[in-house]
């Protein structure tokens, strides 16, 4: 595996996206140039946002305009459930995550721009790591280049994360989560349960999680579609956040396994997902295409020089 140290270290960098409750509306609306396609070379960007975000928000802009300085001009697409950003806010943590994935390859396989194209980048926020790898498993039309995640819960989640006391909407769904995680009701509406994982309790899981045990093919039968697709990737590099505490476990960033009684850490390597490779994990490791990286600080506590390590390395065009 390629273990990649950090470049830097964060300290005055500038933290470029806010905490999961980002400012609603946006201060400026914004003019989509969804009529003109680009004149650059470089390949269009899918950007998934996460919890509690909304495809509108600042902080979002700001990565695609430091895209822009970059690289050179790029066409980012900001996925989003609906175009009104309080209501695509409120898909991030409610709906049924089969039907998500559908709505937002449908919108890319129709978009003016994006479906004009041979493939496409693509960076998932949090939860919006693991929903554009299911992009790529179950559609990727256009096919995905690069696929770069932050933070992201590939192996899901064992504890569900804290609200804060401000955020009536996380209190709404988190009170209906109560020892419910597995009925029909809540794997069909409340987006973090469709990829809880307890390792102590897989039984459940594979029985009723309507995402995560689906799209990691851990199912008796296996859809080959998901590895095919996998393996058109050029590079599936994984960013964990070293001091992430909102995610947990945290190593779920880079497929790993942890107990949760001994806190013993099973690596991506070691888990039979990789060794019989249903996703084509390990064929992607084995041709170097696989990157397990390290963002210093909390959950998406992106830096700029991070961002930038992201762009030139996987999105600027090989000279
Ligand atoms: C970045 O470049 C793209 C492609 O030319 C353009 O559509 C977009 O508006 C630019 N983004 C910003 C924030 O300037
Ligand atoms: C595998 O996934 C593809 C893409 O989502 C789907 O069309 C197909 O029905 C699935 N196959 C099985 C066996 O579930
Ligand atoms: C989610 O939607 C899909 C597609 O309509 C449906 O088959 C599935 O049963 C739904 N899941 C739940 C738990 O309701
Ligand atoms: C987790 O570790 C405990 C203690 O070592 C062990 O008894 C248990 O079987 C492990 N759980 C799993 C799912 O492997």
């Amino acid at each position: 595996m390629n273990m990649v140290l950090p470049l830097f270290t964060l300290g005055c960098t500038l933290t470029l996206l806010l905490p999961i409750t980002a400012a609603l509306p946006p201060q400026q609306p914004l003019v989509e140039p969804d009529t003109a396609i680009s004149k650059s070379s470089n390949l269009p960007l899918i950007l998934w946002h996460g919890l509690g975000d909304n495809y509108k928000a600042d902080g979002l802009r700001d990565i695609g305009k430091l895209l822009n300085e970059t690289i050179g001009d790029t066409y980012t697409f900001f996925v989003r459930l609906d175009d009104d950003p309080a209501a695509d806010r409120q898909a991030s943590f409610l709906g049924n995550l089969t039907l998500q994935v559908e709505k937002v390859c449908e919108d890319i396989a129709t978009h003016p721009i994006l479906s004009k194209v041979d493939a496409v980048n693509g960076l998932g926020f949090s939860q919006g790591g693991q929903f554009l790898r299911a992009y790529v498993e179950r559609c990727n039309k256009p096919r995905m280049s690069n696929l770069v995640t932050f933070g992201a819960q590939h192996n899901g989640i064992s504890e569900f994360q804290k609200c804060r006391d401000s955020d009536w909407l996380c209190w709404g769904w988190s009170g209906l989560l109560k020892g419910n995680t597995w009925t029909d009701f809540v794997q069909g509406k409340l987006v973090p349960a469709q990829y809880f994982r307890n390792p102590e309790d897989l039984e459940n899981y594979l029985e009723h999680s309507n995402f995560l045990a689906d799209i990691n093919n851990e199912r008796e039968v296996k859809n080959k579609t998901y590895k095919k697709n996998m393996k058109k990737l050029d590079k599936f590099a994984m960013y964990m956040f070293s001091e992430d505490v909102t995610v947990i476990p945290k190593e779920s960033g880079y497929f790993a396994d942890v107990n949760t009684t001994s806190a013993e850490i099973i690596k991506l390597e070691d888990r039979d997902l990789y060794k019989e490779d249903w996703l084509g994990l390990k064929w992607l490791d084995e041709k170097k295409r696989l990157d397990f990286r390290i963002a210093e600080g909390g959950h998406m506590a992106l830096s700029k020089e991070i961002l930038q390590e992201v762009f030139n390395d996987y999105y600027r065009p090989k000279a």
